[in-house]
């Protein structure tokens, strides 16, 4: 039987993209922008992008297109020996912890739309909505939403690669494109459109460190969904006649512009009412609804905002479930059968499904279920950001760079000879020599993050929890960031509600 591909270039590219973007380029990427020197940062992450990220999704790509298989049989056909095949065992299995944790967050926003259809958050101040939003999470709803938001990812993939990925994503990123660009066009109505923009776009080259550099790689890296299994997944379904240099630019350019976009349609509300900037679930499910609600039509901007929540979130959860699906469905035999695709969504809901309530519960306050003094969600995030994926993208560079036969990595790169050799040139060579050491660099700083809190006193894990969150997929840690007000614009925006 015929793999499963692709069938349209636009389809490729939707599906790509859908899977990097994602809940990091809503609500980590502009904070982090902003943080650390606006248009500067910019700069640096394009590059960074340029010369590390991409040339790891390409290895990505060529391992997945020409193992044809997931990403396990990939590893395998590629390299021509079965102990490759444990690499990509690891990357499916952090995916699919990935995707565990993942669905907890999505499920969050699916709450949001529903809740934000009710009562628009008009009005609340950051108080109350902590309120709501704690009383929600330590309730039983997370577990809910969590299993519905997986369910509906089975649902789509059991649809099949084109016809329930492609077709969905065909249609949910240019939605999520649109519903970002109303967004920050709404926001020019904000007072504070100048200072939230400038905060996010003026250079400022003081604030760039040798950290920021190291912030824009992690950032970078998990924004394009690199060492998680889901690229090469992907790869294997780019039709032969496709650019896998095109596709792998094309993909970057879409995240940075999602991500500036985001920023545009958030941080004028943040300025106009003075309230600190911040990122992660604080700002998006308890700063940003009672803001959105003083905007021109603030009920439809809220419920606008968590619809691209989770465009973003699903989109981006197709990408590991697939994975997951893809390696089940080949490699699983039950009685001598491989198991029907279906089946292998089933498996998957149960135990991705087992994980994500773990997780979900885990965020419950005085939760027992803890890892190193870490929530378990807050680990998986932690420790697949930190471990896995670098490593896994220095696999696939030393695996394209070094292993494969030069020919038939640039017959991929070039899709035999149909696209330019000097362009594929340059990525291999980056690939082979420059990706496996700063690769290496950003694994080193991640380890030694994780391993400060065992030595350290309990009081003392909390700051080192800062440094582990440059490289960590969600922020969700940054949940503990403090958000401080200035009350005197606080009850103006209660004033101007109470008006309406
Ligand atoms: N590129 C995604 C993001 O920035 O949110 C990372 C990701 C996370 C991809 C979880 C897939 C996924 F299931």
């Amino acid at each position: 039987m015929a793999r499963n591909q692709f069938a349209s270039k636009f389809g490729t590219m939707a599906a790509i993209a859908g899977s990097a973007v994602g809940l990091g380029n809503i609500w980590k990427f502009p904070y982090v922008a902003g943080q650390n020197g606006g248009a500067a940062f910019l700069i640096i992450y394009i590059v960074i992008s340029l010369l590390i990220s991409v040339p790891v999704m390409l290895s990505e790509f060529v391992i997945g297109r020409r193992g044809q298989g997931n990403t396990y049989r990939s590893f395998i056909n590629s390299s021509g020996k079965k102990a490759w095949g444990t690499v990509g065992a690891i990357e499916i299995f952090a995916g699919m912890v990935i995707l565990a944790f993942y669905c907890v967050v999505a499920g969050w926003s699916l709450e949001y739309i529903i809740q934000s259809i009710g009562h628009g958050f008009g009005g609340m101040t950051y108080e109350q909505m902590s309120v709501t939003f704690d009383d929600f999470v330590n309730g039983n709803r997370p577990v809910l939403w969590t299993l519905i938001f997986l369910a509906m990812n089975c649902v789509i993939l059991a649809f099949g690669v084109s016809k329930g990925i492609e077709r969905c994503s065909k249609f949910m990123i240019p939605a999520l494109f649109c519903i970002l660009l109303l967004l920050a066009i709404v926001s020019c109505w904000q007072d504070g459109w100048k200072e939230g923009a400038a905060f996010l776009l003026k250079p400022n080259w003081k604030a760039v460190t040798g950290q920021t550099i190291i912030m824009a790689l992690g950032q970078s890296f998990f924004s394009l969904s690199l060492g998680m299994s889901a690229m090469t997944t992907y790869g294997s379904y780019i039709q032969k006649d496709q650019s896998l240099v095109s596709v792998s630019m094309i993909v970057t350019g879409a995240t940075v512009l999602m991500a500036v976009l985001a920023g545009l349609a958030i941080f004028p509300s943040v300025f106009t009412y003075g309230v600190e900037v911040t990122s992660g679930p604080n700002l998006v499910f308890k700063t940003l609804p009672p803001l959105f609600a003083t905007l021109p039509g603030g009920r439809i901007v809220s419920v606008l905002f968590f619809i691209l929540l989770f465009f973003a979130a699903i989109t981006s959860s197709f990408s590991l479930l697939e994975a997951g699906a893809a390696y089940i469905s080949e490699e699983w035999k039950v009685a001598g059968k491989p198991v029907t695709r279906v089946w292998a969504l089933v498996i998957l809901f149960f135990t991705v499904g087992a994980l994500s309530v773990i997780c979900a519960m885990s965020q419950v306050s005085g939760s027992t279920l803890t890892i190193l003094g870490w929530s378990v969600f807050d680990f998986t995030d932690m420790f697949t950001s930190n471990f896995i994926l670098p490593l896994g993208g220095i696999a696939a560079c030393v695996l394209v760079g070094w292993l494969m036969e030069r020919n038939v990595v640039f017959n991929e790169l070039t899709s035999d000879g149909q696209f330019s050799a000097k362009v594929s040139g340059f990525f291999f060579w980056l690939a082979r020599y420059v990706c496996p050491i700063i690769i290496l660099f950003m694994f080193i700083n991640g380890v030694r993050s994780i391993e400060r809190p065992k030595a350290a006193p309990a009081e003392e894990i909390a700051p080192v929890v800062a440094p582990v969150q440059s490289t960590s997929v969600l922020d969700v840690a940054a949940d503990e960031m403090e958000v401080v007000f200035d009350p005197n614009r606080m009850i103006e925006v209660q004033g101007e509600n109470a008006a309406e």
